[in-house]
């Protein structure tokens, strides 16, 4: 079996890497990826060690390169991790998002039919169904729940999603969808919630907490995600949308106050700074689906996630150190100086 995991280089898509090549040592795993400020080669440094593993630097929305790879390596599947992923980013410039995530779908997708690909999975988001009130805890969003997105990231999600169900209904692609809820895990770029609150944390810094800190997220550690990607590529219905996600519903602020207890850190450190334009109020995901046809669960409770990944921010500090030294000082300033 020959798998394009494009995207491969960022947070969900190396994880994947990882997973398949310890479940499955006759597959050969090829990674599609920009290598974005997101994506990062050291990620990969063990998997580059695996012969079974080929690293190609690309752009999955290049007609050319996206052809001449298909060409070259005739795969049976094909998995879209890579996207533009951060909200706050997307706010700030919507149209690398549209090109990235839309277009660059649609290339893939043209290069599936062209060469026959048996399955094409797209790694979607809860976003594309927008927010449910905090005030109705019953409400949970199914596959059934109608797309109504709130960011330029998540309108580009919910695009590519309508175009990767139109190639199904057109020209009878092989596709599946999933929409996970919100991961968390090693490899967990700092401009999200988790790993931005554990490094700054770490070194006596503020920690910015948008609005009044309620917003909910329903959290899953990220090899439950992989899991499920790898149930549903290997046995879900062609055509077919999964909800994934943990039943784990955390306010941001209870989350950061955790992060803080374990880490032995004061709460004075939290700082409330200017909401998020347009900001989802809550996620919550229905995964009977997955759970009925797959019988797939999650396997890592929070409170055992959340010790381990911040175990591993702990234990692989010039990993996410090398970034927030980088090129990422600027992006901080920039987003949170005025805040
Ligand atoms: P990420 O930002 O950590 O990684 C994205 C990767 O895609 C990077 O390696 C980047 O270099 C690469 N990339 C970006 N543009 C590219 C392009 N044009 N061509 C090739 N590669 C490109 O993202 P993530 O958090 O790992 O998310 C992966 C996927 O999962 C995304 O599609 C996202 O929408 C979806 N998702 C994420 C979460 C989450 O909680 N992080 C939850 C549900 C779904
Ligand atoms: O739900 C799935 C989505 O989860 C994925 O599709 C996205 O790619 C992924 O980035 C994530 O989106 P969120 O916007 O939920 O994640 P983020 O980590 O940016 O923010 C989580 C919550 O924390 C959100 O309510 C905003 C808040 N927040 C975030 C940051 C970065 C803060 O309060 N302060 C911050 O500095």
């Amino acid at each position: 079996m020959k798998i394009l995991v494009t995207g491969g280089a960022g947070f969900i898509g190396s994880n994947f890497v990882y997973h398949m090549l310890a479940k499955y040592p006759g597959y050969r795993i090829v990674c599609l990826d920009k290598l974005t400020y997101a994506g990062n080669l050291s990620t990969l440094e063990s998997a580059l060690k695996n012969p079974n593993f080929k690293f190609v630097k690309g752009d999955i929305a290049d007609k050319e390169a996206v052809d001449k790879l298909f060409k070259e390596e005739n795969f049976d599947i094909v998995v879209n991790f890579a996207a533009e992923s951060h909200v706050d980013r997307s706010i700030e410039n919507p149209e690398l998002f549209l090109v990235t995530n839309i277009l660059g779908t649609q290339t893939l997708l043209d290069a599936c039919n062209r060469y026959g690909v048996k399955r094409y999975h797209q790694v979607s988001t809860d976003e594309v169904y927008g927010d449910l009130p905090l005030d109705r805890p019953d409400l949970l969003f199914t596959e059934q729940t109608p797309l109504h997105t709130s960011s330029p990231y998540s309108a580009s999600k919910a695009s590519a999603d309508l175009l990767v169900q139109a190639y199904y209904r057109t020209y009878g692609t092989p596709i599946t969808i999933s929409r996970c809820s919100n991961n968390y895990g090693p490899y967990h770029f700092p401009e999200k919630l988790i790993p931005l609150m554990i490094s700054r944390a770490l070194a006596d810094e503020s920690l910015p907490v948008y609005g009044d800190g309620k917003n909910v997220r329903d959290w899953l550690y990220v090899e439950d995600h992989c899991k499920a990607i790898d149930l549903i590529i290997h046995n879900g219905r062609v055509g077919e949308v999964y909800n994934i996600g943990g039943h784990n519903e955390m306010s941001n602020i209870d989350i950061v106050k955790l992060i803080l207890q374990y880490l032995g850190k004061p709460e004075s450190l939290i700082t409330y700074v200017t909401d998020r334009k347009g900001h989802d109020r809550r996620y919550a995901i229905d995964p009977a689906k997955i759970h009925a046809e797959l019988g797939w669960l999650p396997e890592t409770k929070f409170a055992d996630g959340i010790k381990k990944t911040i175990q591993w921010y702990l234990d692989n500090k010039k990993w996410w150190q090398d970034i927030i030294n980088g090129e990422y000082k600027n992006y901080y300033e920039k987003m949170y100086g005025n805040r």
